[in-house]
């Protein structure tokens, strides 16, 4: 390790997400506290002006109503400077389209951060991958401002919207409904009810044919309906 490289403990899942001021391309913000009762993704990026994040903008851009419509602002982050945000974005609608997609719009904050300061606060900064960009995280915070999920990937990699979405779906869900979700759940698959807690409930479970299917007492399932998992 260099010297002059310093070590911060990571925010975990299940921490307060760590609190900063930044400077935006809407403006500056308070965070988390300006997120109160709202689920946030806050995300960072390489670089702005590079081929992968400049797909992820456009995808981001292109779902932001989906994520709002579930309570979800979207918060990105890159270690460069606002005018070079500003550039990017503005060359992004005037000149990209990728997959379908084009005039997209950026109406979420971007985070300039070129003292690092938010990135190395929530462990974006990954020095055997680099030490001068941050690699690709994804924090979903709850509306209570605590972490609930943390996902990482590589600089090369792109992420997979459909996966973020449904990982926001499936965290409201089990909050909602006291339930988990199995391996590749989806919106309207069956959902796992708490593992019985007592051997009478675990024999109970085992001998009812109530709606709830049990593949071993410590393994029950039940339907959960689209709509009601959908419902906002
Ligand atoms: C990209 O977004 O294309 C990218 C950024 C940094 C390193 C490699 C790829």
């Amino acid at each position: 390790m260099e010297q002059n490289e310093q070590i911060t403990a990571m925010p975990r899942i299940g921490d307060k997400a760590p609190e900063f001021k930044a400077v935006t391309t809407q403006g500056e913000i308070n965070f988390p506290s300006d997120y109160k009762g709202k689920w946030v993704i806050l995300f960072s990026h390489p670089a702005d002006f590079t081929p992968v994040c400049t797909s992820e903008f456009m995808t981001f851009a292109k779902m932001e109503p989906e994520f709002n419509a579930l309570n979800c602002q979207l918060v990105g982050l890159s270690v460069d400077g606002l005018y070079s945000h500003i550039a990017w974005l503005r060359t992004i609608k005037d000149k990209i389209e990728f997959k379908g997609m084009k005039n997209m719009e950026v109406t979420f904050p971007l985070i300039e951060d070129i003292t690092m300061n938010v990135a190395k606060k929530y462990g974006m900064i990954q020095p055997g991958e680099s030490s001068t960009k941050a690699v690709r995280a994804v924090f979903f915070i709850d509306p209570k401002g605590m972490i609930r999920a943390i996902i990482y990937y590589p600089l090369s990699l792109g992420r997979n919207f459909d996966e973020l979405k449904r990982a926001l779906i499936a965290m409201q869900t089990a909050d909602t409904y006291s339930i988990a979700t199995p391996a590749d759940w989806r919106p309207g698959d069956d959902v796992i009810v708490p593992t019985a807690g007592s051997c009478g409930i675990a024999k109970e479970r085992m001998e009812s044919n109530d709606e709830m299917t049990c593949y071993d007492w410590f393994f029950c399932t039940k339907p959960l309906a689209i709509e009601k998992v959908l419902v906002k």
